[in-house]
């Protein structure tokens, strides 16, 4: 376990400045307990990062930043499939290349995702045509307070669209040390997403769809390491079919989603284009060119500035189509997570 100074502005990929009392690097499950117990007794918030790619800091957090560095990749073969035991703390794209160097396919689709292994089974990572549900076997998670760790499997992580059970029951006082994906020897390519889909499917490789996803990646999303973003900053919206039919006739050209449970899931970057948002600017934030969906820092923005950009988005994507979005951001505040939707009311 070691401590740092006191900054968290490498340690979030939107690069807003902002401090924690202190910030701790957690190597193992034994360094995650003790950093919770120095919290706990100093009655201070904690709060775990894995590369802090999916938060936004409003201000100062008055408490203890844990950076889940827990390593490790095991991987097992059997007859049909691979299993590989992954450490929280890799870097997901990291293992994404690992996976395909030891010629283990599967992973390609969610190349270039940025973050942690660990935080990938949180909002079910998703890109291209595959989510994490669709490769993991389980998680484990752990009580902070009695240290018992507890193996959820899929069904129990209960996966859906950015969303499990790491944001509700085991939100608080868990930790997720390790995560178990099931890669299959039986490969088959995935290839419904944008460009994918021009690929030869009975000759494609693992690392043609690698390369064609990190290309579409790069010429869309801005590279966090030149410009501050977390990605998506609302999740795509879920809508009843009425107003779903209703939009798509005034608006025929409108990306359309149907879903099994008979709603449509829309595009809201497209939302926020129609909204004539691209390239917006409020205070040091603004809204991407090549991405409406993507917020930037474009010169030194504060959490307010993204906070009032996402406001105003939000306000605007609901007076011309009355749908409002939700951020998949998770907003972090002085004492800890702060309800999102809530902040932008
Ligand atoms: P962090 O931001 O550090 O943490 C996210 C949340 O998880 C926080 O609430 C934190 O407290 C909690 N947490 C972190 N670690 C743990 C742990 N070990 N145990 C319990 N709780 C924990 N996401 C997609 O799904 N698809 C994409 O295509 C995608 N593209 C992106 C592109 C860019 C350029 C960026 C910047 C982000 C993108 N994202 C995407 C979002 C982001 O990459 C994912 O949400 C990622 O899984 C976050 O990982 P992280 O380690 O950075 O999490
Ligand atoms: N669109 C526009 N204008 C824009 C942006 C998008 O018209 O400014 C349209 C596109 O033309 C397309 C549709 O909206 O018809 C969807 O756009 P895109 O394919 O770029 O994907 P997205 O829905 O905006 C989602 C995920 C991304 C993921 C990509 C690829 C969410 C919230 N976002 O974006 O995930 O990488 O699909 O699968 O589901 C993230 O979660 O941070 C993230 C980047």
């Amino acid at each position: 376990m070691s401590s740092h100074d006191t900054s968290l502005k490498a340690l979030n990929t939107f690069a807003i400045v902002a401090d924690a009392t202190e910030i701790i690097t957690a190597h193992s499950p034994d360094d995650l307990v003790a950093a919770w117990g120095t919290a706990q007794k100093a009655k201070r918030p904690f709060l775990l990062l894995g590369e802090g790619s999916n938060v936004l800091f409003l201000e100062n957090f008055a408490g203890v930043v844990v950076l889940n560095r827990i390593k490790g990749i095991e991987v097992t073969e059997w007859t049909k499939d691979w299993l590989l035991h992954v450490g929280a703390g890799e870097n997901w794209h990291q293992l994404v290349v690992y996976a395909l160097s030891h010629n283990i396919p599967g992973l390609e689709n969610l190349a270039l995702i940025p973050g942690c292994v660990g935080s990938a089974p949180i909002q079910n990572i998703g890109a291209y045509g595959i989510e994490l549900q669709s490769l993991c076997e389980y998680v484990d998670v752990m009580n902070l307070e009695t240290r018992d760790v507890i193996r959820l499997s899929t069904s129990e992580c209960q996966f859906g669209y950015r969303e499990s059970i790491f944001k509700h029951d085991y939100r608080d006082g868990y930790a997720i040390i390790a995560v178990g994906l099931r890669l299959s020897k039986n490969w088959q390519p995935k290839l419904t997403y944008g460009d994918l889909t021009k690929l030869e499917p009975a000759s494609v490789t693992p690392q043609q769809i690698f390369d064609s996803v990190c290309q579409m990646r790069r010429s869309k999303l801005p590279d966090p390491a030149v410009t501050g973003n977390a990605g998506s900053f609302f999740k795509n919206p879920i809508v009843n079919i009425a107003l779903a039919e209703k939009l798509k006739r005034q608006y025929p050209t409108m990306p359309y989603y149907p879903q099994k449970d008979g709603q449509v899931k829309l595009a809201a970057g497209w939302l926020v284009e129609q909204a004539g948002l691209k390239g917006f600017c409020l205070g040091g934030a603004s809204v991407h060119q090549q991405q409406a969906l993507v917020l930037i820092n474009k010169d030194g923005a504060t959490g307010d500035d993204v906070k009032a950009l996402a406001r105003h988005v939000r306000n605007a994507v609901a007076g011309h189509f009355a749908v409002w979005l939700e951020p998949e951001v998770r907003f972090i505040s002085a004492c800890g997570e702060t309800n999102a939707v809530e902040a932008l009311s």
